[in-house]
């Protein structure tokens, strides 16, 4: 079977892409599968219709990769692949309307406010800020209404903080969450899609060195310690999980995602977000959670591009 891996792209996250993008190859290659790998630039379309693969496996993170754009494309040609359609990645990538979404499946998501660029630069946003202050407490969390890869994304401590953090966030997004910052672990659960309904995996704990989850934590080899099985009881567990494939299942999702949650010392889980396309570099969950169910990361990547075949 050809398949033609797709990584890079035009987001911030490409560099992390191209990683994500190689380890797939690596792997498929390892199967005997034959495999490409190609950039989702200009020439994609042509190449797509010139030389059109069996199946496209598409590794590209952030904008344009997670947005729905690449696959509407993939669409347009009739070529199978990886993972959810465009619409299902539009509503998955607005993170505000994914929120809203998984939150009417009950799952508890952070009170949190989406703020557009035009209203920060305004005149009357010192108070908009207060107001935002006054009406979720602190601390807060401020990440892009779209994105990944913790770019644009701060933690904030205090209200003089806030604006500051938005700048960052504005560098990377037109829109900006501004939300509540849940104490607690860092968990993440890949769900894989293949055959008979979702199946969350073993979900990851995540303990950065210094405490922030942040583009260094995230994909320098060391600096996080990933503990799967997570430290949280059984039961926790499978409400993490039951998260995990409620927030699959709410925003059409299909093949496979990956939600992030944190557990709040009650047990309490909070739904952050899902992803599209999951990193799959050698820092990555997703992967460390196929080891920790006892699978071939090889193999779960060959049954995905398989499963867009049929
Ligand atoms: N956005 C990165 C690649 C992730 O969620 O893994
Ligand atoms: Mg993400």
């Amino acid at each position: 079977d050809r398949v033609l891996v797709l990584a890079g792209g035009m987001s911030p996250e490409h560099e992390v892409s191209l990683r994500s993008g190689r380890r797939v190859a690596e792997a498929l290659r390892g199967l005997d599968l034959e495999v490409q790998v190609a950039d989702a630039d200009g020439e994609l379309l042509r190449r797509l219709q010139d030389d059109p693969p069996q199946v496209v496996f598409p590794v590209l993170h952030g904008s344009s990769g997670e947005d729905g754009a690449i696959r509407e494309i993939l669409d347009l040609t009739g070529i199978p692949y990886v993972g959810a359609g465009p619409q299902a990645c539009r509503v998955t990538f607005a993170k505000p309307i994914a929120s809203g979404l998984v939150a009417d499946q009950g799952v508890r998501v952070p009170r949190g406010v989406a703020l557009p660029k035009s209203a920060f630069h305004d005149l009357g946003a010192p108070a908009v800020l207060q107001r935002v202050v006054d009406q979720l407490g602190l601390p807060l969390f401020v990440k892009p209404a779209a994105g990944g890869s913790a770019f644009g994304a701060t933690a904030v401590g205090s209200a003089d903080a806030l604006s500051s953090a938005l700048v960052g966030c504005f560098a990377y997004s037109d829109t900006a969450i501004i939300e509540q910052r849940i104490d607690g672990a860092e968990v993440a659960v890949a769900v894989l899609d293949v055959g008979d309904g979702p199946v969350a995996l073993p979900p990851v704990e995540i303990v950065p060195d210094g405490g922030v989850y942040d583009y260094e934590a995230r994909y320098t080899a060391g600096r996080t310690e990933f503990f799967s099985p997570a430290r949280l009881s059984d039961p926790v567990v499978a409400a993490v999980q039951q998260a995990a494939v409620t927030a699959h299942t709410a925003l059409g999702l299909r093949d496979v995602s990956r939600t992030d949650v944190i557990v709040d010392a009650d047990g309490q889980v909070w739904f952050l977000e899902a992803n599209v396309a999951p990193g799959m570099t050698e820092t990555s969950t997703l992967p460390i959670a196929v080891s920790a169910a006892g699978r071939d990361f090889a193999e779960v990547c060959r049954e995905l591009a398989h499963r867009a075949l049929l």
